[in-house]
């Protein structure tokens, strides 16, 4: 992939992220080819909001989904347009919802009967209609970590379908909210389309429910969750097995589809570059200590997410079973065991997968900096951020 600029790579202080904008563009293309005619696509922000790969998902007639006004605050500094913004939230503050609403976020979702009232009553406030989504909990639990699982009963997320009844008596009074659609997020890195099949019979209910009841329902928003390959024997989601199921209930309900995806668009777009610090011996495995650990990809720590590594340039010897760990003072610190050829210090590796909830969860734990990142086109090598600097670590702090 980086064959062409692997001597410009040397040269780079490690560690750092680069992405190829290429990746982002062939994904970008498969939800197109599948679901562009009857659904509109947005991006989940939260997997990266570096405004230079939110230019190349607005380039793919992509919006936003939104968490928060930081997030509100860097789509719209990359160009999307507030009527290309989802903002979703399992709770907000008065002045949260007033930021979007100023800011004329398009559409909102709401979680709970409580967040629905203050919702309504702050754009009453502002004399504005808004068109906001309820978010459902299906009560169902994919095949993934327990951490990504949000469809389930037990989890925070959405409002029980029991309480459905509850929901419609607030609802038909609302004063300045337009009910336009129903949303549903069972979860992330989901591999397979069965959980989605599970989620539309609710879905579906759902959606019977309020039209039963009079309300035009324009919209339902299925959410993100497609997985992508982490290990080998792992296949990346297969959105073509979802395509037909979602566009009947498009035309069956005279809706639009909303799809919401961070991981499937970016993840494996992304890399992080990192140099072999130190080698130990432990208990007759090697041990590679590089210069970048959880701080800059914490999701081995999370959720015991496996990222594949590699050395950046081949190197010949057989491969063993090795261990590759992170600088920080934890034991959790540890990317995991990989079969790797013998490394001596400063040779340089790659880590895969690094493109989505990889930066956006980098921490300055022990004091590190967050590391500078790269964006690869084919053509040209760019710096889309600069490394953080010393000062960094204490901006806001009164001195
Ligand atoms: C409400 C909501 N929508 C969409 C997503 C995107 O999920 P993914 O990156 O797995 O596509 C998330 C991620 O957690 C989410 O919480």
């Amino acid at each position: 992939m980086f064959k062409r600029i692997l001597k410009d790579l040397k040269e780079i202080k490690t560690p750092y992220y680069i992405y190829d904008s290429r990746v982002i563009e062939k994904r970008a293309e498969i939800l197109r080819d599948n679901f562009s005619d009857f659904a509109d696509l947005f991006f989940a922000v939260k997997a990266n909001t570096s405004i230079s790969i939110l230019k190349i998902i607005k380039g793919q007639d992509i919006g936003a989904e939104v968490v928060s006004p930081g997030e509100i605050f860097i789509a719209l500094k990359s160009g999307i347009a507030p009527e290309k913004i989802l903002y979703d939230s399992l709770a907000r503050k008065e002045e949260e919802i007033e930021y979007a609403i100023d800011n004329r976020i398009e559409f909102f979702n709401f979680e709970s009967l409580d967040q629905a009232v203050l919702l309504d009553n702050c754009a009453k406030n502002s004399k504005l209609k808004i068109k906001a989504f309820v978010r459902m909990n299906p009560g169902i639990f994919p095949k993934t970590h327990s951490h990504l699982s949000t469809g389930s009963s037990w989890s925070k997320f959405g409002i029980a379908l029991r309480d459905l009844d509850k929901l419609y008596d607030i609802a038909k009074d609302f004063k300045s909210i337009e009910l336009v659609g129903v949303h549903y997020h069972i979860g992330s890195q989901l591999l397979t389309p069965e959980p989605y099949f599970e989620a539309l019979k609710k879905i579906e209910s759902t959606v019977e429910f309020f039209i039963e009841k009079g309300l035009k329902i324009k919209y339902v928003n299925l959410g993100g969750g497609f997985g992508i390959p982490y290990k080998k024997e792992e296949k990346r989601f297969e959105p073509g097995n979802l395509k037909e199921t979602y566009r009947e209930i498009s035309g069956k309900y005279g809706v639009r589809v909303f799809l919401e995806l961070g991981r499937f668009l970016v993840a494996e777009s992304g890399f992080i570059i990192t140099k072999v610090l130190d080698v130990k011996d432990r208990e007759g495995i090697p041990l590679y200590v590089v210069d970048s650990g959880m701080n800059d990809n914490p999701r081995p720590a999370i959720y015991d997410a496996y990222h594949h590594i590699e050395p950046l340039f081949e190197k010949s010897g057989d491969k063993i079973k090795s261990r590759v760990v992170g600088p920080i003072c934890e034991n959790s610190d540890e990317f995991g065991a990989y079969e790797l050829p013998s490394l001596k210090i400063g040779d340089l590796l790659i880590i895969y997968n690094c493109g989505a909830y990889t930066r956006t969860m980098a921490s300055n734990y022990n004091g590190r900096l967050l590391p500078a990142e790269y964006l690869y086109d084919g053509h040209e090598l760019r710096q889309i951020r600069e490394r953080q600097k010393l000062e960094g670590l204490i901006t806001n702090e009164k001195l």
